[in-house]
C-alpha cells in the first residue's frame, strides 16, 4: 500500500477514535442524562418482558413505552395491564408515554428492545419481529444512542444482524454515532420472588464505555445489581444455556416418569426419595411451553447446526417434554377404559390453558396436545381456564372457554395446570362433578400433582399422576 494511503487511513482511523470518544465518551453519564432528564429511554416491545420493564424504570427516568399494537398501547393508556405482570396500582400511577408512534423514538437515548423471538413452522428461529423493530430504531436512531436487545437470540444476533440494519436504518456508524449492549431478560412470569428487581440483570456492551453505560442504566433498577458479561456474544449465549439447561432437566424428569409409570411406581414418591440426597436438583416433571424454555432451545440448536455440529441432547430433551401432552392425553383414555367408560363422547374437562400456574400466557401451551389428542379420539373435550384471555382460548384451541359453574357429568378431569384457584379445590366439590352411572369409575389425571391420589382413590375414583 502505498506510505502516503496508509498514513492517511491511521489518520483517519485515529481520528474517528478521538471522535468516537468525544460523541460518546460523555455518555458513559447516560445514566445521569437520564436521571436529569436531558434524554428519554424508550422500551420497543411492551409484552411480558418489555411492560414491567419500562414501569420499572419509570420510576426512575421518563420513559417512552412504543408498540406496534396501537390496540395493547390502548389499553396501556386505559390503565389495562394486558399482560398481567404489572402490579396493582403501578399502571394508573405510572408516567410512561405509550404510543405507537414511531417517531417519538427519537426524543430517546437510549433504547431497549424487547419483542418476541419465537420458532417458524420448521422450529427454525424467527427474527422477523427482531428485524422490523431494529429497523424502525434505525429509522429513529439519533447520534449517541444506545441501543440494547433484551430478546433472547443466538449469539450474533446484535451484532451481525442488527448493527447492519441501524446503520443501513439511520445512516450512522455504529461505534462512532452509536453503541449497542444487550441484556437478557431472567423474568419468570408469575414469580412475584425473582422479579426484575430481585434478580441478577447480565449486562454487556460492545466496548468498555457502552458496558459502562447500560450497567449504569440497568443498575436503577436492579437491587440484586449487575453482572458485566465479558462481550454481547457471552450475554446471549448464556441466555440459551440457561433455558436449555431448564428444558433438560425437565424433560429427565419426563422420561423418569414415562418409565416409572410403565413399570408401576409413582413418580412423586421416587423423587421425594431422591430430594434427600444432598446433590439431588429439585425438578419435577410436567408440561413445558411458553414462550422461553420450549423454544431457546431451538435457537441453540440452530446455530450449532450452522456450524456442523448436532446438538442431540438439547434436541432429544425438546422432543421428550413435547411429546408430554400426548402422553397425558394417553394416560386419561387408558383411564376412561379401565373405569368402563365409552371413549367416544366421554365427558373430558381440561383444568388450565396457560402453559403455567396463575399466568394468563397461552403461547405454545402443551394443553393443545391434550385436547387435540382428545378429540382424534372423539372425546367430547372441553377447556377451562381462570386466567387466560377468552379470545387468546378461541384463538389457540379453537374452542369457547367453558365456565367452571358448568361442570357436570364428567367422566375424566384432567387438571394440566396448576392455578391457584384449582389448588384450592375441595375434594368434595370435585366429586360432585362426575357423571354417577352403574358400573363405571371416573378419573382425575393430575399432571402437577395439586391432588392426593388416596383421598381420589377412597371415593371410588381412578386417579393418575404425572
Ligand atoms: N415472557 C417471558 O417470560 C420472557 C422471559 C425472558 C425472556 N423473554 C424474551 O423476551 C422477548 C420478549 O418476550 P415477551 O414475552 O415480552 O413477548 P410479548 O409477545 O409478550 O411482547 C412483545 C411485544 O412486542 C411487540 N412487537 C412485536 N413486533 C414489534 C415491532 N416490530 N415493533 C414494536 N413492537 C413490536 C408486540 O406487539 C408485543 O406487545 C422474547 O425474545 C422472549 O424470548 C421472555
Amino acid at each position: 500500500m502505498d506510505p502516503f494511503v496508509e498514513d492517511a487511513s491511521l489518520l483517519f482511523i485515529c481520528l474517528s477514535m478521538i471522535y468516537s470518544q468525544k460523541t460518546l465518551g460523555k455518555d458513559e453519564f447516560m445514566r445521569e442524562k437520564l436521571l436529569r432528564g436531558e434524554s428519554k429511554l424508550a422500551i420497543v416491545g411492551l409484552g411480558y418482558v418489555g411492560a414491567p420493564l419500562a414501569i420499572a424504570f419509570a420510576k426512575k427516568v421518563s420513559v417512552i413505552g412504543y408498540d406496534v399494537n396501537e390496540e395493547k398501547i390502548r389499553q396501556y393508556q386505559n390503565g389495562h395491564d394486558p399482560t398481567g405482570e404489572i402490579a396493582p396500582g403501578d399502571l394508573e400511577t405510572t408516567t410512561i408515554e405509550f404510543t405507537s408512534d414511531q417517531t417519538r423514538l427519537q426524543e430517546a437515548g437510549f433504547i431497549i428492545v424487547a419483542v418476541p423471538t419465537p420458532i417458524n413452522r420448521d422450529k427454525s428461529p424467527d427474527l422477523g419481529a427482531v428485524i422490523s423493530a431494529t429497523q424502525t430504531v434505525g429509522k429513529q436512531l439519533q447520534k449517541g444512542s444506545y441501543v440494547v436487545y433484551e430478546s433472547t437470540v443466538y449469539p450474533g444476533v446484535s451484532e451481525d444482524i442488527c448493527i447492519p440494519i441501524l446503520e443501513k436504518e439511520s445512516g450512522l456508524v455504529c461505534g462512532v454515532d452509536f453503541k449497542i449492549g444487550y441484556s437478557p431478560e431472567r423474568v419468570n412470569p408469575g414469580d412475584k420472588v425473582h422479579s426484575l428487581e430481585n434478580i441478577i440483570k447480565i449486562v454487556s456492551g460492545m466496548d468498555e464505555e457502552t458496558l459502562d453505560a447500560v450497567a449504569g442504566v440497568y443498575d436503577l433498577v436492579t437491587k440484586a445489581g449487575v453482572f458485566r458479561a465479558s462481550s454481547i456474544r457471552v450475554a446471549e449465549a448464556t441466555k440459551l444455556a440457561e433455558n436449555a439447561q431448564r428444558d433438560l432437566n425437565i424433560a429427565f424428569m419426563n422420561e423418569l416418569a414415562i418409565f416409572l409409570d410403565r413399570i408401576g411406581l409413582e413418580t412423586n414418591e421416587v423423587i421425594e426419595t431422591m430430594q434427600t440426597k444432598w446433590n439431588a436438583l429439585g425438578f419435577f416433571p410436567g408440561l413445558v411451553g411458553g414462550h422461553c424454555i420450549g423454544v431457546d432451545p431451538y435457537y441453540f440448536i440452530f446455530q450449532a447446526e450452522t456450524v456442523g455440529y448436532d446438538a442431540q441432547l438439547v434436541l432429544t430433551g425438546r422432543k421428550i417434554n413435547d411429546s408430554m401432552g400426548i402422553f397425558v392425553a394417553d394416560k386419561a383414555i387408558s383411564a376412561l377404559i379401565s373405569g368402563n367408560k365409552r371413549v367416544k363422547g366421554a365427558n373430558v374437562y381440561v383444568f388450565g390453558a396457560t402453559f403455567k400456574e396463575n399466568v394468563g400466557d397461552v403461547r405454545n401451551s402443551r394443553v393443545k396436545d391434550i385436547i387435540m389428542r382428545l378429540c382424534e379420539y372423539g372425546v367430547n373435550a372441553k377447556l377451562l381456564d381462570p386466567v387466560a384471555d377468552e379470545e387468546e382460548i378461541r384463538k389457540t384451541f379453537k374452542r369457547d372457554k367453558a365456565k367452571i359453574e358448568d361442570v357436570k357429568d364428567a367422566d375424566c378431569l384432567i387438571f394440566a395446570t396448576a392455578h391457584d384457584e384449582y389448588k384450592n379445590l375441595s375434594y368434595e366439590q370435585i366429586d360432585r362433578w362426575f357423571r354417577n352411572s352403574p358400573g363405571e369409575v371416573s378419573s382425575v389425571i393430575d399432571v402437577k400433582r395439586i391432588f392426593d391420589k388416596n383421598r381420589f382413590e377412597s371415593m371410588g375414583h381412578i386417579y393418575w399422576g404425572l
